[in-house]
């Protein structure tokens, strides 16, 4: 085992007016709500975006925690189809609050690594946001750490996401990873 020094970023629309939404017009793409998501399909979608970024929280719920999760209304899974492929995809969370206000959560989000630089990721996240405020939502808000992709923090703050508390820890982690 080694450690490294996490730092998360949490990070809100304060109102819809901060958002600054980038649609893409790139023929055959498409952002599908998954209304029936099968455990087996969400946690393709966790592991194909968030397998060499440490995502492992989820690794440990059976099919049964999946489904009861995904079935929850506040719950909407949103995923990109790049010509018919799914390509990434974005999870809000309608009841979550943080320790300061209550909001949307980001809960998830990202795209399989062959996605990554084409202008997908702002679109996809442009979709999921003005998908929370359409919704209802009067804040959107997420975190993101150091173990997230090179580009996740400029990506939410291009959208005009607003940088408001950072903390840090150690975490321990297999050396196996390759992280
Ligand atoms: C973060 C992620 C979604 C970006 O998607 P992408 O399709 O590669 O990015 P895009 O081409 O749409 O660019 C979106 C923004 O990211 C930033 N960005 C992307 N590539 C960049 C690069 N090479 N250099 C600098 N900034 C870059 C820019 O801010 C850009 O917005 P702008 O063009 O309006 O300035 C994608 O890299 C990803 O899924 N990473 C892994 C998972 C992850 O980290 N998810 C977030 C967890 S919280």
């Amino acid at each position: 085992m080694n450690s490294t020094t996490v730092t998360t970023t949490y990070l809100h629309l304060p109102t819809q007016a901060d958002f600054r939404p980038a649609f893409s017009t790139q023929p055959d793409l498409l952002v599908l709500q998954a209304r029936e998501p099968l455990p087996a399909f969400a946690r393709f979608l966790y592991d194909a975006v968030g397998h060499q970024y440490y995502w492992i929280d989820r690794h440990t719920w059976p099919d049964d925690v999946w489904r009861d999760y995904l079935a929850l209304p506040t719950i909407t899974l949103l995923v990109l189809y790049l010509r018919g492929t799914p390509a990434g995809y974005i999870e809000l969370n309608a009841a979550s609050a943080d320790a300061q206000m209550q909001g949307t959560e980001i809960a998830y989000f990202g795209l399989i690594p062959a996605f990554h630089g084409r202008g997908l990721g702002k679109h996809l996240l442009s979709v999921g946001v003005q998908s929370a405020f359409d919704a209802g939502a009067t804040r959107v808000w997420l975190h993101t750490c150091t173990l997230d992709g090179p580009y996740a923090l400029a990506n939410y703050q291009a959208r005009g996401f607003i940088p408001y508390r950072t903390t840090h820890h150690v975490q321990v982690r297999p050396v196996s990873s390759g992280l």
